[in-house]
């Protein structure tokens, strides 16, 4: 049986192709979601896509992956850098003993001070960041490369 992982983005990442190309790139969301599944089947994972724009949504499949034990790519987008409750729930999944891999398109770190904090990244196993829709796939990688 494959693994599952569920890919979750979070707000504003469904406007991917338009949205600040200069920082995000060209490829929308549907053509990074279409790479993202290509590559789990290539490593023997079974992806699922999900992105919202709202919290609530995404801690509700943050508990939905820590009730089936599922692996997570969490872009957290804005959240990243001021949801407690969505960090919560990043812990609450690491607690259940799911992976997690903190993904970014671009690099937070060489960006605006506000974006240096990210409240997902203690309970993540790793965090990819600034490779475009690379991190998504390099994290998919990352976990297929994990045993266990
Ligand atoms: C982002 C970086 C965040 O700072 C920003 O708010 C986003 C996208 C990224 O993928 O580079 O929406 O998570």
């Amino acid at each position: 049986m494959s693994r599952h992982v569920l890919v979750l983005s979070g707000p504003n990442l469904a406007a991917l192709g338009s949205r600040e190309p200069e920082i995000y790139g060209t490829l929308t969301l549907a053509e990074l979601e279409s790479q993202v599944l290509a590559e789990a089947a290539a490593l023997g994972l079974e992806a699922t896509c999900r992105q919202t724009d709202d919290e609530a949504e995404l801690i509700g499949w943050l508990h939905e992956a820590a009730a089936a034990g599922w692996d997570v790519v969490l872009n957290p987008a804005a959240f990243t850098h001021y949801s407690y409750a969505v960090g919560d729930a990043c812990a609450h999944l690491a607690g259940m003993g799911s992976r997690l891999v903190e993904v970014h398109l671009s690099n937070p770190a060489s960006r605006e001070a506000f974006r240096h904090t990210s409240v997902v990244a203690r309970s993540a196993t790793g965090t990819i960041a600034g490779f475009g829709a690379g991190s998504y796939l390099l994290a998919l990688r990352a976990l297929a490369s994990l045993t266990g």
